[in-house]
């Protein structure tokens, strides 16, 4: 969602606010704006649009001040205006910035205006400055005015707040919102990623929820929610800037996709123990403890989390349910046959994928987080991580996190196969065995950007898009689908093969392109019945799969070929063409592929 920062110390902040704001573009891009203090007053600029327009503006009108606070925005409430970008003001008393939503703003705004306030934009986010306002005045001390806004306000939020009066004090709060401060000498820094300052300090206190700080160039107080000072802990940030550049690519995501080969095989690294053996990173009694799994996820990570119950299922025995994150946490599920719990999300920040764990931890399930962000909010609340080690992934599609999770899927599935003697110790060793073959399968798929290119070219004309896939490519289906549509804007929908006959296939027409991922197994014959009566129809049939499973299909107008795999692999190697034809397809259509229209990297609001 949006991203906030703010700097106190003893250089000047345009900058240093500014260089964080541009590691937080991935949260959201729509609208920017800067804020700082000093001896005159408030300084504010703000620019709808990416980043650049903000930069363009302070270049005429540089901000000033060794005090400041800078904001990303990706819009919730209010549309994309430079009255609703951040920060947001109280007269000229006091600027904030905020990421989340506060969900009793209506009320606050209407006892506000009632009270002769004047608000100037559309946003939730603008109650809190005049709350602060309202407090600065009372000559409240800056702990003592955090705790009557906080008392005040509902929702999701990360906030920090910069008043006249208090010119060297920044004041920080967040609840399910990430904010991490930075401390190094003479200054201090709050961002919504550690990453987004990692290049000022790699000294870290993660904000937990219902925190509160006062932050200044000597360092921070923070307390809890009984307004206790808290003693939390300094944790060293571990991903080093560099990965957070292009390195020569167009974009990240076309990095991220190259980068996967190292992501997987740092993964299975990460889920094996030090003599090499797989045991995802679990020992025997937490593998023996897992009886039951519900998956909680939310977009492609969901997709992942589908992928996953077959290998459970298949590979284990243990019976799975995947839950879009979002719908679950507002059901009653019966969990009664469930052990645990298993959140997957590549941020670690995506709130429905937060607060369904949370529920589950309710309901009594242990929870496990399959997440890339060690940090993260659900990496710490999670009663144990099984980590995907793929690096800072910056586009906003993801790619290399996929791949990385669905490996932690699958030496789960193996892990406790072995452990409750489902498949054999030599079975679980061949799937290990075939399983290191990834990274080379994977690397050598890259190749197909060039036999896809072609592909691309046509694909950006139609105006939809079907992906089929059977059984574990099913969920492959619905993650290219996902790819193709967040890229380039097509529609595309992805549906188990099996199910065109039912009422899909009602949208056959001449020419409609019709992705299908066929891999060589006892579903290959099912998967090609099911695409002749695609193809009988009319429909333009193009297929992915190893060439012993497009042996079957001579009647495909295009084929994309991936390296030979163990079948059950399939959904690792046939990621690959899906993102490289979502990939060449915005290309060709020239849409934002980091940062795709009304997209964020992670979702921080329901
Ligand atoms: C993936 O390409 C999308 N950007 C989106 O669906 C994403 O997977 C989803 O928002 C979940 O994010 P998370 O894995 O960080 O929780």
């Amino acid at each position: 969602m949006c991203g906030i920062v703010g700097y106190v110390g003893s250089e000047k902040c345009q900058d240093i606010v500014i260089g964080a704001l541009e590691r937080l573009e991935y949260r959201g891009y729509d609208s920017a704006g800067i804020a700082s203090i000093d001896e005159e007053g408030l300084h504010l600029c703000r620019a709808v649009g990416k980043l650049a327009e903000l930069k363009a503006k302070i270049k005429k009108m540089p901000i000033p001040g060794n005090t400041g606070i800078g904001h990303i925005r990706w819009a919730t409430h209010g549309g994309v205006t430079e009255h609703n970008a951040h920060p947001h003001y109280a007269t000229d008393e006091v600027v904030i910035v905020h990421n989340g939503i506060i969900e009793n703003y209506a009320e606050l705004k209407a006892d506000l205006i009632e009270k002769g306030v004047v608000f100037t934009s559309d946003t939730d986010s603008e109650v809190l400055a005049h709350l602060f306002s309202h407090f600065i005045k009372k000559g409240l001390p800056p702990v003592a005015i955090l705790q009557e806004v906080i008392s005040k306000i509902e929702g999701a939020y990360a906030f920090t707040a910069l008043s006249k009066s208090y010119p060297d004090t920044l004041m920080a709060a967040r609840n399910a919102s990430p904010l991490a401060i930075g401390l190094s000498d003479n200054m201090a820094v709050v961002a919504s990623d550690a990453l987004a300052i990692a290049h000022l300090t790699r000294h870290v206190i993660y904000l937990k929820d219902n925190d509160y700080a006062i932050i200044t160039s000597k360092g921070c107080t923070i307390y809890d929610s009984n307004n206790e000072i808290a003693n939390r802990e300094i944790v060293q940030v571990k991903a080093s800037p560099v990965l957070l550049d292009k390195a020569g690519f167009r974009h990240y995501m076309e990095k991220e996709i190259h980068e996967q080969p190292d992501a997987i095989s740092h993964t299975i690294s990460a889920m094996s123990d030090t003599t090499g053996r797989l045991t995802a990173g679990l020992d025997i009694s937490s593998l023996s403890s897992i009886k039951g799994i519900v998956l909680l996820a939310a977009g492609t990570s969901f997709y992942a989390a589908q992928i996953g119950r077959y290998w459970i299922e298949k590979l284990a025995g243990i019976p799975v349910v995947c839950e879009i994150a979002s719908e679950y946490h507002y059901r009653q599920p019966v969990a009664s046959c469930q052990s645990t719990a298993i959140v997957i999300s590549q941020s670690g920040e995506s709130i429905d994928s937060l607060l369904a764990m949370r529920y589950a931890k309710k309901l009594g399930l242990d929870t496990f987080g399959i997440v890339n962000v060690v940090d993260s909010t659900i990496a710490r609340e999670a009663d144990k991580i099984l980590p995907t080690r793929a690096g800072p992934e910056i586009g906003v599609a993801s790619t290399k996190a996929f791949t990385a999770q669905l490996v932690v899927l699958f030496c789960l599935a193996i892990a406790l196969g072995k452990q409750n003697g489902h498949i054999s110790a030599s079975r679980a060793d061949e799937l290990h065995h075939q399983l290191l073959k990834m990274p080379g399968a994977v690397g050598k798929s890259m190749e197909l950007f060039d036999s896809i290119r072609p592909i691309a070219h046509k694909l950006k004309n139609a105006s939809s898009c079907l992906f089929l896939g059977r059984d574990i490519l099913y969920p492959l289906a619905c993650e290219g689908a996902l790819k193709l549509k967040e890229l380039s804007y097509i529609h595309a929908e992805g549906f188990a093969s099996g199910e065109m006959k039912h009422g899909p296939i009602a949208l056959l027409q001449d020419g409609l392109p019709i992705v299908s991922f066929v891999s060589d197994d006892d579903m290959a014959r099912k998967a090609v019945s099911n695409l002749k009566e695609a193809d009988a129809r009319g429909g333009h049939i193009i297929v992915v799969g190893t060439q012993s499973a497009l042996n079957l299909l001579d009647f495909a107008a295009e084929k994309i070929t991936i390296p030979e795999c163990e079948p059950l692999l399939t959904p690792i190697v046939g990621a690959i063409p899906a993102q490289i034809l979502a990939y060449l397809t915005a290309f060709e259509k020239g849409t934002d592929i980091d940062q795709p229209r009304n997209l964020a990297k992670s979702v921080t609001v329901e």
